[in-house]
Order: C-alpha cells, then sequence, then structure tokens
C-alpha cells in the first residue's frame, strides 16, 4: 500500500520526485524516500519516516541526476522507519516497490547463505539483493555492497527478469542501477503501475495524479510486463522477454481536478463536488422521458438480464455500503435476489455460484486487492461479471467481462464521499434498468424515479448550502466518546456510512446498526447524552423509526435526525433535526448521506483529526 514514482529526463530529478510523491501520498504516508543518479554516476538515497514534507527537509539543496525513483510507504513488513523506507539498495542497484513479496523469507534465507547483508525487515529488500545477484558472477563479499570487483553476467533487463521469476506476491517496482545509468526498469503484478510519456521525458507511478501536470499521455502497465525505460522512451517486454506493443491513452482529468480548488480539505472539496459529479454519473445514460436507462458498456442482453437468478456484490468498505443499498433495490426494482460479500470473506467463504449468477464488483479505486481475489474467484465459476468503479484502466478493468464507470473524477480523501453517492446512483441505474427489462417496474414509475434522479444535483447543493446548520450540530457533539447510527431498510446502509465515515476520521467509537435490531443487545450500550443519529426520511418504515427513536430518548440518548425538510412531526421526538429536500423515497439516502458526510467532517475538524489522511489508513488498499 505504497506510491511509488519513476522518472527519466533532462530536468533535475529530484524536485520532479517529490512532487509527484506529494500527489501520491494519500496512497501511504508512514515514511518516504528518493534515489538519483548523480551526475558523477553515484546513487544518492535520501529516506526519512514521516511524510513528503518531512523527506523535503532532510534533502539537500541542488541535488543533481535526471534520472530517479521515489517511494511513499504505508507498512507492512516491518516498522515505519527509515532502514524500512524505500528505496532498498544493494550494490549499484535501487529498487521501489509498491506491493507484497509473499515468499520473501524463502528468498532471505537463500541470500543471506550468498553473503548479503539486510538493512532493513522489509520484503523489498530481497528484491534488490536477487537483483544484484542476478546481475552479477561473483556474489562473495557483496556485504559490503561493492559491486565494483565483480563482473557482470548479464545487463539489468535480463537480471529483472530472473528476478521476477522467483517472486511470488504482489509488485510495481522501478529500478535504478548505477552501471546502466541511462536506463530505469519498471515492472507490475498485481499492483497498480502507469507510464507518462512526456516530451523527452518518462514517468513511471502508481497513479496518474502523481505526472499529471507534466504529460496526460498514459501507458498503462498489465500484469506480467515490464518497461525498459531510456532516453526519452519507453518499451513494454512480457517475462520472457517478447516485445509487447501498448496503447497509449489521453487522460482527460486536469491538474486542477486533483487539487483542492481552494477548500480546507480534499473531503470538503469532494463532499462539494457532488453537486456536480452525481450528474457527470447519470448524464447521457438516462431519458426520463420513456423511463429507461442505457448502460450499453454492460454488453448484457435482454435475454441475459432476464435470466439472471442472484447477484452477487463484491466490494470492501465504503463501497460494501454502496453495495447492500444495491441489494435492496435489485429486489425492489427488478425482484432479483442480492447477497452482498465483502472480498475478503468471499475469497474464502465456498461461496454457492450455481444458477445464472451475475457478480458485481464496486471498488473506487479498482485496486483493491481483497475486492480483486474476490472477483477473481467467483469468475471461476464461470459467472460473469461486471465491475462499478472510478478509475479508468484500473486493475478491475482489465479483468473484468464489462465495466460501469462512476465518472466522479479522482477522489484523493481517504474517506470515500464523492465515490460513494456515484456507486449509488450508477447502482440505482442498473436496478432500474434491469426491473425494466424483466417487467418488474412500469414506464410509468421509472420515468418519475428518473425526474427525481434528474434533481439530486440541484437537492444536493441545497444541503450544500445549509451545511452551517450541520457544522453546529457536530460542534454540539464533537466530544462524545460514542455515536450510533441507525436506519431501516434504504437506511439502513446509510447508517452504516455514516458510522463508517464519523470513526475513520473522526477517530470517534461510532456504530451503525439496522433500527429493529438496537433492541437484541445494543440498547445496552447507551447511555445519558448518548448521540444517536437516526435516518428517518419518509417511506415505508418511517413509523417504524419513530418508535425506535422513543425507544432511545427512553434512555436518554441524544437523538439527531436526518428526516424530510416538509417533516414536522419528527421535531416532537428528537433533539436535533438535519434536513434533507423531499425527494422520490428511494432516492432520500443519497440525500442523507451527504447530511452524514458533513457530519463527520465537521466533527472531524473540530476534534483536530488529520481529516484527508487519517491514522492508520490508506486510501487503496492493495495488499490482503
Ligand atoms: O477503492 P475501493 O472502493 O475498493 O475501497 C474500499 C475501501 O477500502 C474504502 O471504501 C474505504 O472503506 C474508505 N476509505 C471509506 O471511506
Amino acid at each position: 500500500m505504497c506510491g511509488i514514482i519513476g522518472y527519466v529526463g533532462k530536468k533535475t530529478a529530484a524536485p520532479i520526485l517529490i512532487d509527484s510523491l506529494k500527489k501520491l501520498e494519500y496512497r501511504g504516508y508512514d515514511s518516504a524516500g528518493i534515489c538519483v543518479l548523480n551526475d558523477s554516476l553515484q546513487l544518492q538515497t535520501y529516506k526519512t519516516t514521516g511524510k513528503i514534507a518531512d523527506l523535503e527537509l532532510v534533502l539537500p539543496r541542488n541535488v543533481g541526476g535526471t534520472i530517479g525513483i521515489g517511494h511513499t510507504r504505508w507498512a507492512t513488513h516491518g516498522q515505519p522507519n527509515t532502514e524500512n523506507s524505500h528505496p532498498h539498495l544493494s550494490g549499484d542497484i535501487a529498487v521501489v516497490h509498491n506491493g507484497i513479496i509473499e515468499n520473501y523469507l524463502e528468498i532471505k534465507e537463500k541470500l543471506i547463505e550468498c553473503g548479503y547483508v539486510f538493512k532493513s525487515e522489509t520484503d523489498t529488500e530481497v528484491i534488490a539483493h536477487l537483483l544484484h545477484s542476478h546481475l552479477y558472477s561473483n556474489n562473495s563479499g557483496v556485504n559490503s555492497c561493492n559491486s565494483g570487483s565483480q563482473s557482470k553476467k548479464c545487463d539489468l533487463m535480463t537480471a529483472v527478469q530472473g528476478t521476477l521469476r522467483a517472486l511470488e506476491g504482489s509488485y510495481a517496482i522501478a529500478v535504478l542501477c548505477s552501471s546502466e545509468p541511462d536506463v530505469m526498469i519498471i515492472a507490475r503484478k498485481d499492483s497498480p503501475l502507469v507510464v507518462g510519456i512526456g516530451n523527452g521525458e518518462i514517468f513511471a507511478a502508481s497513479d496518474v495524479t502523481a505526472f499529471l501536470k507534466n504529460t496526460t499521455n498514459v501507458v498503462y502497465v498489465d500484469d506480467n510486463e515490464i518497461g525498459l525505460i531510456r532516453g526519452g522512451n519507453v518499451e513494454f517486454f512480457d517475462t520472457d522477454g517478447n516485445k509487447v506493443i501498448k496503447e497509449t491513452t489521453t487522460i482527460e482529468w486536469d491538474i486542477e481536478a486533483a487539487e483542492k480548488a481552494g477548500y480546507e480539505h480534499f473531503m470538503l472539496k469532494e463532499i462539494h463536488e457532488q453537486a456536480s459529479s452525481v450528474y457527470d454519473t447519470f448524464a447521457g445514460k438516462i431519458s426520463e422521458l420513456d423511463g429507461t436507462v442505457n448502460l450499453d458498456e454492460l454488453n448484457l442482453s435482454d435475454e441475459q438480464i432476464r435470466h439472471l437468478t442472484r447477484i452477487e456484490i463484491i466490494a470492501c468498505g465504503t463501497s460494501w455500503n454502496a453495495g447492500l443499498l444495491g441489494k435492496y433495490l435489485f429486489a425492489q426494482l427488478a425482484d432479483i435476489h442480492t447477497d452482498v460479500d465483502t472480498g475478503s470473506e468471499f475469497r474464502y467463504g465456498y461461496p454457492v455460484m450455481c444458477g445464472e449468477v451475475l457478480t458485481i464488483a464496486i471498488t473506487q479505486s479498482g485496486e483493491t486487492a481483497d475486492t480483486l481475489a474476490a472477483v477473481r474467484s467467483a469468475k471461476s465459476y464461470g459467472c460473469r461479471a461486471i465491475a462499478i468503479t472510478n478509475v479508468v484502466g484500473s486493475t478491475i478493468t482489465r479483468e473484468i467481462d464489462s465495466v460501469l464507470y462512476t465518472r466522479a473524477g479522482p477522489e484523493i480523501g481517504v474517506a470515500a464521499t464523492k465515490s460513494f453517492t456515484a456507486q449509488l446512483i450508477t447502482l440505482y441505474m442498473l436496478a432500474l434498468h434491469f426491473g425494466r427489462v424483466r417487467g418488474k417496474i412500469s414506464a410509468e414509475d421509472s420515468k418519475n424515479l428518473l425526474v427525481a434522479l434528474k434533481n439530486i444535483p440541484a437537492d444536493i447543493q441545497k444541503i450544500l448550502n445549509k451545511k452551517s446548520i450541520i457544522q453546529k450540530c457536530a460542534r454540539q457533539f464533537a466530544n462524545s466518546s460514542d455515536y450510533f447510527f441507525i436506519g431501516r431498510h434504504l437506511n439502513y446502509p446509510i447508517a452504516l456510512e455514516g458510522a463508517l465515515k464519523l470513526k475513520e476520521i473522526s477517530y470517534i467509537h461510532a456504530e451503525g446498526y439496522a433500527a429493529g435490531e438496537l433492541k437484541h443487545g445494543p440498547l445496552a450500550l447507551l447511555i445519558n447524552k448518548t448521540p444517536v443519529v437516526a435516518i428517518a426520511t419518509k417511506g415505508h418504515t418511517y413509523d417504524k423509526i419513530l418508535s425506535n427513536i422513543k425507544e432511545v430518548k427512553a434512555r436518554d440518548a441524544v437523538v439527531i435526525a436526518v428526516a424530510d425538510e416538509d417533516d414536522t412531526e419528527i421535531e416532537k421526538y428528537v433533539d436535533v433535526v438535519l434536513r434533507v429536500p423531499r425527494s422520490h423515497v428511494l432516492l432520500s439516502p443519497i440525500l442523507s448521506s451527504v447530511v452524514l458526510q458533513l457530519l463527520a467532517y465537521y466533527t472531524a475538524l473540530e476534534r483536530g483529526c488529520s481529516i484527508d489522511k487519517p491514522r492508520n489508513l490508506a486510501k487503496s488498499v492493495t495488499v490482503e
């Protein structure tokens, strides 16, 4: 769970690497480092614990060299300290790595027997030493890290190929070698890697945002591919050395879209962007005049949709919460039974996949390791699998039968916000489309839903315009040690998501419950003045949630209700009401989720938390 960057060009590499690492910091930020090949052809390495700003402090002025690699780390093997931070070196070789080498202990033992001395606890250091052992014939004495006296037995490319053959696990790597000073080698397996083609310069990174300000022309590296970067060019090979011809894609995101645009945090910016991002998600896909949704990219025939017996949703975290709402929608709108599994459970859960099952992977990043592995497992049962994702060219998009892009734009804040509402919109469209094809929803009902959907951007804007009310509420309860979120039916996943958002960024203990479950245990936790957020928008469970509100009020809890703007009854039973514009009953969860995002945001702000980069978390979880 790290970010890597490589630069080969004519400019001074160090400032470019630092700048790129700042863009990648969301992937991990416990330590960082760079290595450049200076003008005297020596590797110069600078590392530190902490964030990229800390790395800048240890960097001397005028670090020369026009080729270099960098890394921002989120620890998996070994503590976050300077020794464990990347790049890792072996003689004249330097490596940065994102991923996990599963057989590193086995390799490490063999390398130690050959005389290699390990300085870190990381799995990555084995890559550096293994490369060195492939490159040089005389392995004795290498613990001095002096390759000068040793003779090379192959070129760097051949050494990388040999090394990769021995590795099990996942990796995106960039390699420098001072004895081949004009070359950088990159490779990937199960970890993201993308190459930026600039004017006489090449970038390689975990994510396009790292180099977007320099170039928008990119090549997505696929699994088991190796890139040879030299003199402003990059060539790709498979692990056997056969040339691979790759397509260059132009990215349409501009750098502005990936920066904060004046907001204090990316999260706040991204919450605000929802007033337009949800529109982008459905733009061009819905026709409220005839009540249809156009999802041609699904490549599913009406016949296939009619014959579906079950949907299997696989996702993690926020995306899982979206999936749970999808389950209710597929039942209500399309009469399809749906199971929702987390990636980590599905992959080891002996799933029953008989009948015409459609697997839907929901993942903002398209890189979540558990989701990817679970989808691979689902596909092994022979079922069709589609993905709902936000990141074009991400790993999932290359492994799946078809993709629905959420089009929410880059999301930098670790807490998912606009990607969640975009996932919800996509699920509404999908369920509606299936419902129409299966004859389970009338054209009239469908039109009404789509008319309301078209209003959602304006409804979100209304919530944003009154965010100061939510901020006031957040301040009032910011010192609480526990928070509860309750909801029923479609509001239950929103309660789960509200709790996840709050705990993730404010570090307040928060639980989301199906409101009817309170009396089966959680009520025992309620003490005087515990805030309970009840999502109580109108719908067929409204009276039931009112009863639950009375239940918790009787235990002296403080109730914050999320309710429709025209609901005057609710005020009689609760302490605070946070309003959402009146919408279609099926769509109000989208609006409630924006309210809860703001509640979490302002609570975290009040508590002085690191909102965009919460402790112990990273934006995309590319390891199991
Ligand atoms: O990229 P994905 O949607 O697959 O990520 C899944 C989770 O890691 C993610 O939703 C996580 O729970 C968020 N940080 C929550 O805000």
